[in-house]
């Protein structure tokens, strides 16, 4: 029996001399200590085992156990802590290395206009209406009061896509459309793209406008005086006055071209308002009452301002930029300067 034991005790020591994981050590204890093990087996023996030998047989097979059992949880002791020293070793990071940053965009500087236009007239009650790129020829000409015999038609080299369907010259087009869908009152913001044979350092093929039109009984132009100075105040500086000057458009009688004073100089006349005092911005004016009746509004009852600005020229107005080419180029450097 001695030899039995010592051979156990042997092979045990076999077993776990390269022990290097506590899984492994688990699967080696249940060899000898598991129910079927080989310990438990001699355990089992002792019935085969004369009586008067039993208790003497006994106290080394218990002897035997608590030695394995001893064994195996200092083994497992020094196991579980050499797997969490690697644990350990594998998870550091460290944290004085710089971190993996990802780059924001930014809103593109037309963007930021064309927001912040929006925010200004919403305030003032506005509602955003977007017309098609795409329209026919009544809705960016005819109904504006620009018959296709009007010199007027020459203020804006078109684009043709069919003898009926062009790419719209102006955001007014829009303002057809929503008087012939919506009863006064009307108060309505249109920004869009529109397009225009023109091509130089302030003007592009594609460009952005601004659309506003307000139709209701007693509209005047102090009314349309009175907002825009608002926009001006708003978009430009609090001491920024605006100024209007007759123009002609044949969708509004009268037409005015609106100046703001000049927000670089506060007037006294620099380079940006080339000496003048005032910087041109958009135009307006009272909404023609053929438009009005051929959108089936009574221009006996109601009367109604409008006004369109382009939203590059007041981009580069506000920041400063000396070429639209870079509002269309995508440098992300140019771009990158309007980061907020
Ligand atoms: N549609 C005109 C243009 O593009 C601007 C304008 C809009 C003028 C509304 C008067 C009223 O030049």
């Amino acid at each position: 029996m001695q030899k039995k034991i010592d051979e156990i005790e042997k092979s045990i020591d076999e077993a776990v001399k390269d022990v290097q994981s506590s899984k492994t050590l688990q699967e080696i204890k249940m060899r000898f200590l598991g129910k079927t093990g080989e310990i438990s087996a001699l355990m089992k023996n002792m019935r085969d085992i004369p009586p008067e030998e039993r208790p003497s047989m006994g106290k080394i097979l218990n002897a035997l156990r608590q030695w394995t059992e001893e064994k195996f949880s200092a083994l497992e002791q020094k196991l579980k802590e050499f797997e969490l020293k690697r644990k350990y070793a594998e998870e550091k990071i460290d944290v004085t290395l710089p971190g993996k940053s990802t780059e924001n965009g930014a809103y593109h500087p037309n963007t930021l206009i064309k927001n912040e236009l929006i925010s200004v007239f919403s305030g003032m009650g506005f509602e955003v209406f977007e017309g098609p790129e795409i329209e026919n020829d009544y809705y960016n000409f005819t109904a504006l009061n620009t018959p296709s015999d009007h010199p007027a038609r020459d203020m804006q080299d078109t684009f043709y896509l069919s003898n009926d369907l062009l790419l719209r010259t102006q955001t007014s087009a829009g303002q057809i459309r929503v008087m012939e869908n919506k009863k006064p009152p009307i108060k309505i913001l249109s920004p869009g793209k529109v397009y225009r044979s023109d091509d130089d350092a302030t003007h592009s093929p594609m460009f952005s406008q601004m659309e506003g039109l307000v139709v209701d009984k007693g509209i005047t132009l102090c009314d349309l005086k009175g907002m825009l100075d608002e926009f001006a105040r708003k978009i430009f500086g609090d001491n920024v006055k605006t100024r209007l000057r007759p123009s002609y458009f044949p969708f509004t009688e009268p037409s005015v071209e609106v100046d703001v004073s000049c927000f670089e100089c506060g007037g006294k006349g620099c380079r940006l308002c080339k000496g003048t005092g005032w910087i041109e911005v958009l135009g307006a004016g009272m909404v023609n009452r053929h438009v009005l009746a051929g959108c089936g509004v009574d221009p006996d009852i109601y009367s109604g301002f409008a006004f369109g600005m382009g939203i590059e020229r007041i981009a580069m107005l506000k920041y400063g930029i000396n070429n639209m080419k870079l509002l269309f180029e995508g440098d992300v450097r140019f771009l990158k300067q309007f980061k907020g």
